[in-house]
């Protein structure tokens, strides 16, 4: 495995391998890898010839009071674990590669970068936007992969993709999940003891919106109040948003009908605010 922290060096390798015919798989992660990373990995593993995995704490997609500072970091483990599934180049850049100077162009995917989390998070949609356009610019990937569970980010990239006519394509990964249903998360290990076995209600709440769908639930206000007095019955989490959209617009919905509908929360356990999304099954 090649670990390399210059875009020249990644991308005299990644020449090479294109011009053998080789097909180029990319993985852009924060680092302090876990199962839900290494499912990318492998997804990536199986339907190309060279896996790519970035690991860059990307400053710009933070805002002045959120954790860039305490952002969990550990590079020898990360490399172990991507020696053990099989990545061929992890590229570890850090910010002066990456930013030499002040950055002056910016990718805003409008309207939905705004919106949920973006409300909460002004500018942080932005800055993933600009540094996954530079990622694929440095890698020039046939494919690149993300996660179901950062839900907008995926629809943001998604959009961004197919506004500026990206040739990479753009594949979605099912979110992992631990034992209890707790969807995996570098954020997991800052948990407290305590929040860590409190946090699994947020996927029993998320389970129990889809169980109401299945039994002919469609009212989305139903839905909402459903999950919402699950998640304020536990004392540990604070609810920062829930909220029914259309999985592909992200547009609000007030029912469920024939158009793919995805729930979304966030909520705050401590210091630690963590995310997750159900995609509801059609009436
Ligand atoms: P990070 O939070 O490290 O996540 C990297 C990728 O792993 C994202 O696509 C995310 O959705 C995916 N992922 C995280 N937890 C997952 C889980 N439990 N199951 C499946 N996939 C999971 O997201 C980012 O980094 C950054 O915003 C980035 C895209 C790298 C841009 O800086």
């Amino acid at each position: 495995m090649q670990l390399t922290s210059t875009i020249s060096a990644l991308r005299e390798r990644l020449d090479t391998e294109r011009a053998a015919g080789r097909s180029v798989g990319l993985v852009p992660t924060m680092g302090y890898l876990h199962q839900g990373h290494m499912a990318l990995a492998e997804r990536a593993k199986r339907e190309n010839d060279i896996v790519v995995l970035t690991i860059f704490v990307n400053p710009t997609q933070f805002g002045p009071n959120e954790d860039l500072a305490t952002y969990p970091r550990d590079l020898p483990r990360d490399l172990d674990l991507c020696r053990a599934h099989g990545v061929d180049v992890v590229f570890a850049p850090d910010v002066a590669e990456i930013y030499p100077e002040p950055i002056r162009t910016h990718v805003e995917v409008e309207g939905l970068s705004d919106v949920l989390i973006g409300r909460h998070r002004p500018g942080h949609f932005r800055g993933v936007a600009t540094v996954v356009t530079k990622l694929f610019n440095i890698a020039e990937p046939h494919r690149a992969y993300f996660g179901e569970k950062d839900f907008q980010q995926l629809a943001v990239i998604r959009r961004m993709a197919r506004d500026l006519s990206v040739r990479t394509e753009i594949i979605g990964v099912a979110t992992v999940r631990e034992a209890d249903g707790l969807a995996a998360s570098s954020r997991n290990a800052r948990l407290t003891p305590e929040d860590r076995a409190a946090a699994v209600v947020i996927s029993r709440a998320l389970d129990a919106a889809e169980r109401a769908a299945r039994s002919g639930e469609h009212d989305g206000a139903q839905l909402l109040a459903g999950a919402r007095a699950l998640i304020e019955a536990e004392p540990r989490a604070r609810l920062q948003s829930l909220d029914l959209c259309d999985a592909q617009t992200l547009e609000p919905l007030e029912r469920l009908s024939d158009r793919p509908a995805v729930l979304l929360v966030t909520a705050h356990f401590g210091q630690v605010l963590l995310i997750d999304q159900r995609v509801l099954p059609l009436p």
